[in-house]
C-alpha cells in the first residue's frame, strides 16, 4: 500500500474522487495528509473524512512554501498528488520525489499550460480558441510549468454553445477518472520498489 499526499488549493472534488477511489478500494494508496496553500473548500472534505490537514497560508511562505511542504510529508509520502494546486513547487521536493509527483491540469498539454493557465482561465482560452477538443492531462511535475512527462489524458468535445461553465463541468468529470487512473499507473510502476 502506498501513501499519498494531497496538494490543493481549491474545492477539491478531485481530491473527492481520490478519498472514494480509496474507499472502493479501486486503488491501493490510501491519503494521508492533505496541504492546501490557501483556506478553501477541499481541506473541508478532507476533515469531514479525518484526514490530517495542513494549511500553508502561500503569501505567508512565499519562497518557503515548497520547503515547507517537503518538510511535512518527507518519509510520510510516496506520492504526491496535486489536485487543483495552485503554487509552483521548486526546490529538494522536486528533487527527492522525481517521477513521485504528478499533477493535474484541465487542458491538454502541451496545449493552455503554463504560468497563470489554470481553472477558468484555461477554458476561456481554448473557447477563444475556437478548439474542438479540449480535455485534461496528468503529468510528472518537473522543474517547469505544466511541461512534465505526461501520464495520461482524456479528451471531450468542445459544442459550439459551450460556456466556460460547460467546458469545465465536462473536464471535471474526466479529471476525476483521470487522476484515479493515474494513481493506479502510478503503483504499477512502483510495486516492487516499495
Ligand atoms: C481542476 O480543474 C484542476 O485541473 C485545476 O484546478 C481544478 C481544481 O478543482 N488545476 C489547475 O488549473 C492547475 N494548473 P477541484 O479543487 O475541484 O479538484
Amino acid at each position: 500500500m502506498f501513501k499519498i499526499a494531497v496538494l490543493i488549493s481549491g474545492s477539491g472534488t478531485n481530491l473527492e474522487a481520490i478519498l472514494n477511489a480509496v474507499e472502493k478500494k479501486e486503488i491501493k494508496s490510501r491519503v494521508v495528509l492533505v496541504v492546501a496553500d490557501r483556506e478553501c473548500y477541499g481541506i473541508e472534505r478532507a476533515n469531514k473524512r479525518g484526514i490530517e490537514t495542513h494549511i500553508l497560508d502561500r503569501k505567508a511562505y512565499r519562497d518557503d512554501l515548497s520547503d515547507k511542504i517537503y518538510e511535512i510529508v518527507k518519509k510520510r509520502a510516496d506520492f504526491i498528488v496535486l489536485a487543483g494546486f495552485l503554487s509552483i513547487l521548486k526546490g529538494d521536493i522536486l528533487k527527492e520525489y522525481k517521477d513521485r509527483i504528478i499533477n493535474l491540469h484541465p487542458s491538454l498539454l502541451p496545449k493552455f499550460g503554463g504560468v497563470g493557465m489554470y481553472g477558468d482561465n484555461v477554458h476561456r482560452a481554448v473557447l477563444d480558441n475556437r478548439e474542438e477538443i479540449t480535455g485534461c492531462t496528468v503529468h510528472f511535475v518537473d522543474e517547469g510549468v505544466d511541461t512534465g512527462r505526461i501520464i495520461l489524458q482524456r479528451t471531450v468535445a468542445v459544442d459550439y454553445e459551450d460556456k466556460i461553465e460547460d467546458i469545465k463541468r465536462k473536464v471535471q468529470r474526466e479529471e476525476h477518472i483521470a487522476i484515479v487512473e493515474a494513481i493506479k499507473k502510478l503503483e504499477v510502476a512502483y510495486e516492487g520498489v516499495n
